[in-house]
């Protein structure tokens, strides 16, 4: 059968970095507030004019000299983003001029802090139904646009960045021993819409608008929906918890991270954290926490990896593959 199987990762952060006591220069925070609450140190944010595409095309840059594929070959992109450059079109249509890719499907992909299991599933059916061969899946936003910098309960929890991989079809013996997407599993419920929004948008009328969280509600979610879809998408497989390598949790905080790997019952090695030095990314937090453990040798070739996520919606999903 065929899989999509992961041939190259790559990650982009802005280079300005902003720590914990710049934003006390001007916010009623601390250092000790945000790191005891969220784990979280610094934030990366982009420069004026520095825009999602920009990211994301730098990322899925490094995604394709890694895999060692000329831009030429690639026949799907899928960008998850809640901050596309232009309402419409497509920030994928951007990336696909920066890189002067081909013409081909490129799309956007709507989920929020789910977005990146929302467009790897959505690549990987395009793959496996054999309408495309390489696909770069891009996670990539510019969330400093949309914050309220007056609201020290949502501002200090995000940063910008991207990270993309890049898929490639290939025919595995369809087993749980393949590389590649061993299963997805994709949930949204729309009773929570009101729990994490933005306060604007085309159809309203009005300017683009800015983030707005109940953070306890979210919380309170974020730790079931994460472990439970992990759980199961682990359980589609055939596979079981103990026998994954990595948990790799969509970065929103480190005491919800924690918490799922306690309520999945893996080690704290077997989960990647990077959310104190990136924030949230929302879309672009699972590729670049990808690109993290590739860094540190902490993913390697043949390891069963689960990729968990979720976000605004509420909006939640998991991709089990085997790096
Ligand atoms: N600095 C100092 N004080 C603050 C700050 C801040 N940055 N933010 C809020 N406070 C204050 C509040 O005003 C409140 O003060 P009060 O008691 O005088 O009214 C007090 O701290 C407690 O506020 P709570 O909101 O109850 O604090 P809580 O312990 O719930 O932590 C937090 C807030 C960190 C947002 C938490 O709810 C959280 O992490 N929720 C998850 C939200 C999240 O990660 N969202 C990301 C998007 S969704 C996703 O990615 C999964």
């Amino acid at each position: 059968m065929i899989r999509s199987v992961v041939r190259g990762v790559g990650g982009r952060l802005p280079t300005r970095v902003v720590d914990n006591d710049e934003l006390a220069l001007r916010l009623d925070t601390s250092d000790p507030w945000i790191r005891e609450r969220t784990g979280i140190r610094q934030r990366h944010i982009a420069a004026e004019g520095e825009l999602t595409s920009d990211l994301g095309a730098a990322a899925a840059r490094l995604a394709l000299e890694r895999a060692d594929l000329p831009p030429s070959r690639v026949d799907l992109v899928v960008v998850a983003t809640s901050t596309p450059d232009n309402t419409f079109p497509a920030t994928a249509t951007a990336i696909q001029r920066k890189l002067a890719l081909p013409p081909g499907p490129a799309l956007d992909v709507q989920a929020v802090c789910a977005g990146f299991a929302y467009a790897l599933t959505v690549a990987d059916n395009f793959l496996r139904l054999g309408q495309a061969t390489h696909a770069l899946v891009i996670g990539a936003e510019t969330f400093s646009r949309i914050l309220d910098w007056t609201d020290r309960g949502t501002c200090v929890l995000f940063g910008d960045g991207a990270g993309a991989v890049l898929l490639r079809a290939e025919r595995q013996a369809g087993t749980s021993a393949d590389r590649g997407i061993l299963a997805t599993r994709l949930a949204a419920d729309g009773r929570h819409y009101e729990q994490l929004y933005v306060d604007g948008g085309p159809s309203q009328g009005g300017p683009v608008g800015h983030l707005r969280m109940n953070g306890r509600e979210v919380f309170r979610h974020a730790v079931h929906d994460l472990a439970d879809v992990a759980a199961a998408v682990v359980a589609d497989a055939g596979l079981s918890l103990a026998e994954l390598d990595l948990l790799v949790p969509h970065q929103a905080n480190l005491r919800i991270i924690e918490a799922v790997g306690r309520r999945l019952d893996l080690p704290p090695e077997k989960v990647v954290v990077t959310v104190d030095r990136h924030a949230n990314t929302s879309a672009a937090s699972i590729p670049l926490a990808l690109d993290h453990a590739v860094a540190e040798g902490r993913l390697r070739p043949g390891h069963l990896v689960c990729a968990t996520a979720m976000g605004g919606g509420f909006a939640w999903g998991a991709v089990l593959l085997r790096w």
